[in-house]
């Protein structure tokens, strides 16, 4: 039995002074073609400079004072109502801000299931996909902590607006399972993989299918030996069909990271790298893989403690070699990050900053080489919001679930700045 409930909250803070700018902006440089240019526009112009420090300075009016105290007093209070729906504004917030947005808003934000209700204590690493507008699948793994022996990988399923209970996708006895990362190939196949072993520097790849928009799976294949698949974040699709998995080995003093490509959905695999820092032997894991204007393949990376930035490399060879790692400007300390290349060309980034307790959401104009931090999206001392996953809707929304405390994932919806509209 399936119990959908739903809760939403938005906030849309239109001040007079961000109105004025952005009308000042509206004036003054739609003109030079940011808004109605057909073309990519040029990242480097002093336009879209200028917008981005107004996009900064105003961040902070998008987001109520202490946002997560008010949330859980809201999700409490919400949940005594299980099954009622409330209307999401979003629609609003799209009009008022069509022609004159320099903001990223917050759409909605709320808990994948009601406290207390989950047939687990704990959970973490979550993945999100859409299968089709407005539907979502979510899969996270839950036990009763990360690694003991009865977790699990779990499901979950948005539709109808509403988000269904959990349900169990894979478990093997007194085996913990890990990292789960759903992906929806163009066929509409949708790929689940995710990692059973008793410890991470033990575990290996495995993987469901579904066919049927992630109703019905697949028996589990194993991957084959040394293929992890993708270890934490999506996969990115080229055009010529290959789909780069970023992975990557914690092992006894050694941290790196691997390209694992598949050109038949998960059949047979091609593995290129190490992708590693030079002299470094805890370095970084958990890519996150993406296309560059100019053709270079780009990871971004989690570091170990000791090097404490995002971290990226670039292949100029389709991914068959690389470069060495270097840091970012990005603060990370040794945390899940993940990032999106939007259709517009820019890239998001969500990652935490000096601990687990703050989130925040970075945007490149230039394919990573330079960022700005555009939202804080959680900031409590002594909690952890960790692991996000990002994706980017057909809507053109910024979709973001994470590991909220361990004890439940919450998913977060944002409106993205309309300043680089194509
Ligand atoms: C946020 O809350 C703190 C503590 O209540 C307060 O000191 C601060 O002024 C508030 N900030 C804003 C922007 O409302
Ligand atoms: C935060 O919000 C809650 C609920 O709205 C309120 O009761 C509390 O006083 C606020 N705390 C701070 C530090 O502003
Ligand atoms: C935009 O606003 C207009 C007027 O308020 C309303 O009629 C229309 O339905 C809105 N559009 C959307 C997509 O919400
Ligand atoms: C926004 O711009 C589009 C075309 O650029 C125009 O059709 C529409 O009327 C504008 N909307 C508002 C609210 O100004
Ligand atoms: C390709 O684009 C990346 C990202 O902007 C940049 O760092 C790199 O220098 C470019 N490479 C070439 C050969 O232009
Ligand atoms: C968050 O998790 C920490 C560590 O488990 C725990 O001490 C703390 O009470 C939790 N806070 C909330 C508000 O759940």
């Amino acid at each position: 039995m399936v119990t959908p409930y739903q809760f939403s909250r938005q906030k849309f803070v239109a001040t007079g002074y961000t109105l004025l700018i952005s009308l000042l902006f509206f004036i003054f440089y739609s003109p030079h073609g940011i808004l109605f240019n057909k073309k990519p526009p040029n990242f480097k112009i002093a336009s879209s400079r200028s917008l981005r420090e107004i996009s900064v300075r105003s961040r902070h009016v998008q987001r109520v004072n202490n946002s997560s105290t008010e949330f859980v007093a809201k999700l409490t209070e919400c949940n005594v109502e299980i099954g009622q729906r409330m209307e999401d504004s979003a629609h609003n917030i799209i009009n008022a801000t069509a022609n004159v947005t320099s903001e990223w808003s917050i759409v909605k934000e709320e808990f994948t299931f009601p406290a207390g209700s989950a047939p687990f204590n704990s959970c973490h690493a979550s993945t999100i996909v859409e299968t089709e507008k407005d539907s979502f699948l979510v899969a996270y793994f839950g036990g009763s902590m990360e690694g003991a022996p009865d977790v699990k990988i779990w499901l979950q399923r948005y539709s109808d607006g509403c988000w269904h209970t959990p349900q169990v996708a894979d478990q093997q006895d007194e085996v913990p399972m890990w990292n789960p990362v759903l992906f929806q190939l163009p066929s509409r196949e949708l790929l689940l993989f995710y990692k059973i072993g008793q410890e991470v520097q033990k575990w290996s790849g495995a993987m469901k299918r579904s066919l049927d928009g992630g109703i019905t799976w697949s028996e589990r294949e194993q991957l084959p030996p040394g293929i992890l698949g993708p270890i934490k974040n999506k996969p990115f699709l080229v055009e010529d069909g290959r789909l780069l998995c970023g992975s990557s080995v914690e092992s006894w003093n050694s941290w790196g990271a691997w390209l694992e490509v598949t050109k038949d959905a998960g059949r047979t695999w091609r593995k290129y790298g190490p992708i590693y820092i030079k002299g470094e032997t805890l370095g970084v894991i958990q890519p996150v893989p993406y296309l560059t204007a100019n053709g270079t393949i780009r990871v971004l990376l989690r570091s170990f403690e000791t090097i404490g930035h995002v971290c990226m490399a670039d292949s100029v060879d389709g991914g068959v070699t690389w470069s060495y790692v270097h840091e970012t400007e990005l603060p990370n300390p040794n945390s899940g990050i993940d990032g999106v290349k939007m259709k517009d060309g820019r890239v998001l980034l969500a990652y935490n900053t000096y601990s687990r307790g703050t989130l925040k959401v970075a945007v490149s104009l230039d394919d990573g080489d330079s960022w700005n931090e555009v939202m804080t999206l959680e900031d409590t001392e002594g909690m952890e919001y960790s692991y996000p996953a990002v994706i980017q809707t057909m809507d053109e929304l910024i979709h973001i679930t994470y590991t909220y405390n361990r004890t439940h994932i919450k998913h977060v919806v944002l409106q993205p700045s309309g300043i680089v509209r194509l």
